[in-house]
């Protein structure tokens, strides 16, 4: 899926003058050795490299981990980390302080007396920039979600909850193969689509509702990440036809500005320039995007502090938003790949302002 990672890492080892990596965490030794169970140990050195599990995993490991030494560990994979790293002779070993809890810190030095090190971003760094098997296992991901979410939206009948639309939402990704969802699915009707991570509820759904949907599932271990809002029946006011279009028109405007070289910052400043300019600026309190990929939220940020620079291979979100409390809210949010030039988008659902049912 990645093209050399190992190798990656192994440069990323050699310039921090650390002789070797440890991860506990799924998602870096995913991306790392493409294993996608929840228990596992990653150990490298500049000419070994280990993957641990225990009894669970011996044979989902055997087939699909590949440039690893696999040991199957009964006991601790802590402790076994760490006996390992005294073993390959390590003097520092360095580790990702974001996916490494502090009691399993301990648990590994109880059995490796050299230096550790925290190193931010070491594996996080690499993942930032999605090869073009990691972009088409999101366009996949992205797909499906899209095709489900039509066929949802279709169907919905006055009376139906938001918690029976997220629930079809997500039966509909694992009929047609996702392993789940990337996030439980966000459903709101009418007024509570001003909750911008509201958790769907027993409201029923209603003539003149607005329904916002944010969904994505998990596809061949990669996450997609979609925001549609339209109303059924008819809508809620003249006020949401505004809205709409002036979330559809920042959302587009950051889109057609997004290139290689820009800070993030400046991108998510395209898009809340325009809604402040319209005067809903401080109904948008949230950043503008954020990379996705083995991980539902992965770097850049694209908010308003993030001076990272725009790089061809990101895979981000574009997701404004106004939030009307007591009223409703609408929220666009379409995923691109940065290209050399600009970008390209990714999921490809009718975003055009939409009355359901009407
Ligand atoms: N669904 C979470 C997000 O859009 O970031
Ligand atoms: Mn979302
Ligand atoms: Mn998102």
């Amino acid at each position: 899926m990645t093209p050399n990672p190992l190798v990656n890492l192994r440069e990323r080892l050699a310039a921090n003058g650390s002789d070797a990596f440890f991860s506990l965490a799924p998602a870096p030794n995913q991306y790392l050795t493409g294993f996608r169970g929840s228990t596992s140990a990653v150990v490298v050195t500049a000419d070994r490299a280990h993957f641990l599990c225990d009894f669970r995993y011996a044979e989902q490991a055997r087939e699909t981990v590949s440039g690893y030494e696999v040991e199957v560990v009964e006991g601790s994979l802590h402790r076994r980390a760490g006996a390992l790293l005294t073993e390959l002779g390590a003097r520092a070993a360095v580790f990702e302080p974001a996916y490494l809890l502090v009691s399993e810190h301990s648990a590994v030095c109880e059995a490796y007396q050299g230096e550790t090190r925290p190193v931010p971003d070491l594996v996080s760094g690499l993942r930032v920039i999605k090869s073009p098997g990691e972009i088409q296992a999101i366009r996949e991901a992205l797909r499906l979600s899209e095709e489900v979410y039509a066929e949802v939206i279709d169907g919905l009948r006055e009376g139906v909850t938001e918690s029976e639309v997220a629930a079809r939402l997500e039966h509909g990704f694992r009929t047609r193969g996702a392993s789940g969802t990337s996030f439980p699915p966000i459903v709101l009707f009418g007024e509570r689509s001003s909750l911008p991570h509201g958790e769907p509820g027993q409201r029923a759904l209603k003539q003149g509702d607005i329904v916002l949907a944010d969904f994505g599932c998990r596809l061949d271990g990669y996450c997609s990440d979609l925001t549609r809002t339209c109303c059924f029946g008819t809508i809620p006011g003249m006020w949401f036809r505004e809205v709409y279009d002036l979330v559809l028109g920042a959302q587009r405007a950051a889109i057609g500005a997004i290139k290689p070289g820009m800070p993030c910052k400046e991108a998510d400043a395209v898009a809340r320039e325009r809604i402040r300019a319209a005067g809903f600026g401080e109904h948008f309190g949230h950043g503008l995007g954020h990379g996705l990929g083995i991980e539902i939220h992965e770097s850049p940020r694209l908010n308003t502090q993030s001076d990272t620079l725009i790089e061809p291979g990101m895979v981000v979100t574009v997701e404004p938003g106004v939030y009307l409390p007591g009223q409703g809210g609408v929220r666009i949010e379409d995923v691109v790949v940065i290209t050399e030039s600009g970008c390209e988008e990714l999921s490809s659902a009718p975003r055009e302002f939409r009355i359901l049912n009407a």
